[in-house]
């Protein structure tokens, strides 16, 4: 018999009870702790902690009953918000979470007059390319031995508000971010 109270299957889909707020001090070990858990070559806290002291910095969490269950880290850029470092705790991943998080940087875009957000991904980090792409982004160049670490390419993705029609174009050598845009501007301005 149905009684109309069956649960749904399949994954925990509910986005309304997650809050994407700023990231403060207090969050940082369950930050390093999703942050262990998803990279290899993870950040340390210093690493957080070194690039939230610029004033360019900006750091966000996506919190749901009371625990974060990711985080980003961007910089503000004179029309372009970089994304630094981006996860969802594995336990909370395929929720929705990450488009969420997404949503929240173009949501910012409009209202800071920006309009670009571009990012990096690792060339063998699949699962961030079809992510990311779902998202609306587009990967349009490459740049070789980006990582100390691995020396791997990375994919340069970019959220264009105003090119909707965006091609994936074939990829092209081409400079850091940080060097083609450089001028970090603050939030507020
Ligand atoms: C990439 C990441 C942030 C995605 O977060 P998420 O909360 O799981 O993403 P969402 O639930 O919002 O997924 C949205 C869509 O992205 C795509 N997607 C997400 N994860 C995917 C996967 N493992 N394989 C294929 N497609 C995937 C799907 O189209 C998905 O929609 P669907 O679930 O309806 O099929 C998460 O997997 C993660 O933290 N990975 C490790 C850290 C990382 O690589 N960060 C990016 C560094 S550049």
């Amino acid at each position: 018999m149905t009684t109309g109270n069956t649960p749904k299957i399949g994954p925990y889909r509910s986005q309304c009870d997650v809050q994407v707020r700023w990231m403060i001090r207090r969050d940082m070990p369950e930050v390093l702790e999703i942050e262990r858990q998803s990279f290899e070559f993870a950040w340390t806290e210093e690493d957080f902690l070194c690039c939230l002291r610029q004033r360019n910095c900006i750091g966000m969490v996506a919190e749901r009953q009371e625990r974060i269950v990711g985080f980003m880290i961007y910089e503000l850029l004179k029309s372009q918000l970089h994304v630094l470092n981006f996860a969802v705790a594995p336990w909370s991943r395929r929720q929705g979470i990450g488009s969420q998080m997404v949503k929240r940087l173009v949501n910012k875009l409009s209202q800071q007059r920006r309009e670009e957000i571009a990012l990096e991904v690792r060339e063998t980090n699949l699962t961030a390319q079809l992510f990311f792409k779902k998202q609306g982004l587009v990967a349009n160049s490459v740049l070789r031995g980006h990582y100390e670490d691995t020396e791997e390419d990375a994919y340069v993705m970019r959220y264009n508000l105003y090119s909707f029609d965006e091609q994936i174009l074939p990829f092209t050598r081409h400079q850091p971010l940080q060097e083609l845009d450089a001028d970090a501007d603050a939030e507020a301005a």
